[in-house]
């Protein structure tokens, strides 16, 4: 059982700033678990601490069941793969995926085995005898990848390794990367900010911002029940629209009024939540695949009026940036065969049922979350 624990982990660096603010995170035997957030927000600074090539200013981290505050990184059995590979040049493939083995004075004929193996399992056998100069991107990122793998560790801790590669072959290697990891089942942390990596991969998700974890949850429980009003806008391509208004109950159902006075029912479901926030300013967030056209003005006021700016056929759906009366931009995504084009006018009906309500600010809190 390799378990990782994060126990309110904090990082100040020498210059005083702190990077990571008090940090929990349990990570369970065999977990694929991304953190995904900003540049900046300390995904990295948290990765280099359960590495330990960063001191721990407060708090603990725990490989299996002991901690490893004061362990040094060679001692950690962990394996760690960064964004620049970091290949020794002088050395053959063969002999960079043998080195940690060596240095850890592995018998030599249980390296040769353990190179063979993994470098069959990652498709570059061919490529042992080469050096990394003689190597595609992508052939360097597998020889990364066995580097790590040989040496069988409690953990692999991953920090943006894709990000050199190509569109195409970051996607690949993603999926080699996920059924690496069902192959192995070993315990992975995996750092980086392309949401589609962290929705593709992690069998959990934790969202950092501002050096703070906002929210842990599966992919589809973060995508459809985000905590925040950040985590809501940083998943989902294109982001989630977000409207300031202000809710005001009547006739005992509560409204959402927003600058330009369009108004939006809400569901039944939000009465309750929404009751202490009657006439205050809120702001009310709807994913562009809950946006459709409708030809027709729907009585029950669940649409906003609005003008197309641009329409972006992608094939499966397509996207259309509209501006609203009061000149908010927002976008739908719809279906393909509807037409729309720039100009038109557009009537934007909301699916109530898949609205969000947040506090204001940055993370302001989803209040329709029950
Ligand atoms: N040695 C250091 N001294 C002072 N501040 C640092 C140091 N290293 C990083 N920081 C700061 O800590 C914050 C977090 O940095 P970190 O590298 O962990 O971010 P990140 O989430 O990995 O970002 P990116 O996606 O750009 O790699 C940043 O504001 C950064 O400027
Ligand atoms: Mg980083």
């Amino acid at each position: 059982m390799v378990q990782v624990i994060l126990k309110d982990v904090v990082k100040v660096y020498d210059n005083k700033f702190t990077a990571v603010k008090d940090v929990n995170l349990d990570i369970a035997d065999k977990e694929f678990m991304v953190i995904v957030g900003p540049s900046g927000c300390g995904k990295t600074t948290t990765l280099r601490m359960v590495a330990g090539l960063e001191e721990i200013t407060s708090g603990t981290v725990s490989i299996g069941d002991r901690v490893v505050n004061d362990i040094p990184p060679k001692n950690r059995d962990i394996a760690m793969v960064f964004q620049n590979y970091a290949l020794y040049p002088h050395m053959t493939v063969f002999q960079n995926m043998a080195f940690g083995l060596k240095l850890r004075k592995f018998p030599k004929a249980e390296v040769i085995e353990r190179v063979n193996r993994t470098a069959k399992m990652l498709g570059i056998e061919g490529l042992l005898s080469r050096k990394p100069k003689a190597l595609s991107g992508g052939q360097r990122q597998r020889v990364a990848l066995g580097r790590a793998i040989v040496r069988n560790p409690k953990a692999f801790l991953f920090d943006e390794p894709l990000s050199n590669l190509d569109a195409k072959l970051r996607v690949t290697t993603r999926a080699e990367l996920k059924a690496l990891h069902r192959r192995l089942e070993t315990t992975t942390i995996y750092v980086t900010h392309d949401q589609a990596e962290a929705m593709t991969l992690g069998d959990r998700i934790s969202v950092m911002y501002d050096g703070v974890i906002q929210q842990v949850a599966s992919p589809m429980e973060i995508y459809d029940r985000p905590a925040n009003r950040f985590v809501a806008g940083f998943l989902g391509i294109p982001p989630m629209n977000f409207f300031e208004g202000r809710i005001v109950f009547s006739q005992d159902r509560p409204k959402f009024i927003m600058s330009d006075s369009t108004e939006i029912l809400l569901a039944e479901s939000l009465k309750s939540k929404l009751t202490a926030y009657n006439d205050k300013q809120m702001v009310l967030g709807i994913r562009p695949e809950h946006l459709s056209p409708v030809t027709s003005e729907v009585k029950n006021g669940n649409v906003i009026p609005a003008v197309v700016e641009v329409v972006e056929p992608l094939g499966d759906r397509t996207d259309v940036y509209l501006t609203s009366k009061s000149g908010q931009k927002f976008i739908a995504n719809i279906d393909p065969h509807i037409k729309m084009s720039a100009d038109d006018r557009a009537m934007m009906a909301v699916d109530t049922d898949k609205i969000h309500i947040f506090e204001l600010g940055k993370v302001g809190k989803n209040i329709s979350l029950s």
